[in-house]
């Protein structure tokens, strides 16, 4: 994908403020600091257009990014999501932010594709599963991007990719797997490809 532009739009905290233009919107998913506002970054060349860290917790609202507002279709929105079940987050707000981020999944009609992290080190954990379950029950097609591969040795990252094919299609679920590594840039070619044939941009 060339990126010729890229702008942060909003923050939206609640449904009500989500942007209204009937853009495409392309949302990454995914648990606390698997990696979602660095992969974001990586995918449009910025280095710190989303704002990233260390601690869980950094993104909390659904922000949106136009891309390539220029093109005649007037571009597409990346939009850049809290984590699913932050633990540390009072419960309230925990719970507010898994209601509005699975409404969000299921039922935003601009919402063309979705990209799921799974953290590369580990098999799928409790909340990653949560996740699938939330999205295998809509109809937004899914990419799943492996984050952090370059925690990894090549082995281990071809077992994890083989894993979790094996995991999914024994759930009859058939998402394309993307190995990536914000931090040594690579992967974004190839989940660039999927978002584009998934989500016609
Ligand atoms: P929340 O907004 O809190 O949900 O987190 P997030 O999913 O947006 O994660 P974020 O991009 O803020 O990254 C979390 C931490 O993981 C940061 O310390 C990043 O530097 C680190 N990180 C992200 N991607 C990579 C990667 O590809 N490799 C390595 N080694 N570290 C990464
Ligand atoms: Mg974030």
């Amino acid at each position: 994908m060339k990126i010729k532009s890229v702008r942060f739009i909003r923050s939206a905290p609640i449904w009500n403020t989500l942007p209204v233009e009937d853009r495409t919107e392309i949302a990454f998913v995914g648990r606390s600091n698997v990696g979602k506002s660095s992969l974001l970054n990586y995918l449009v060349g910025r280095k710190a257009i989303a704002k990233t860290s260390g601690t869980p917790g950094k993104t909390a609202a659904l922000n949106f990014y136009l891309v390539n507002e220029d093109r005649k279709d007037g571009g597409f929105y990346l939009v850049d999501l809290p984590g699913y079940g932050y633990a540390k987050a009072a419960r309230t707000q925990r719970e507010a932010w898994q209601q509005l981020i699975g409404r969000y999944a299921t039922e935003r009609e601009q919402l063309a594709a979705i990209v799921l992290l799974i953290d590369s080190r580990h098999l799928p954990t409790a909340i990653d599963e949560e996740l699938i379950e939330l999205l295998r029950g809509g109809v937004v097609p899914t990419v799943i991007a492996l984050t952090k591969g370059d925690k990894l040795s090549g082995n281990q990252q071809r077992s994890r990719v083989s894993e979790l094919t094996k995991l999914l299609a024994a759930r009859g679920i058939e998402w394309p797997i993307v190995l990536t590594s914000s931090a040594k840039k690579y992967g974004a070619d190839e989940l660039w490809r999927w978002i584009s044939l998934l989500a016609s941009v």
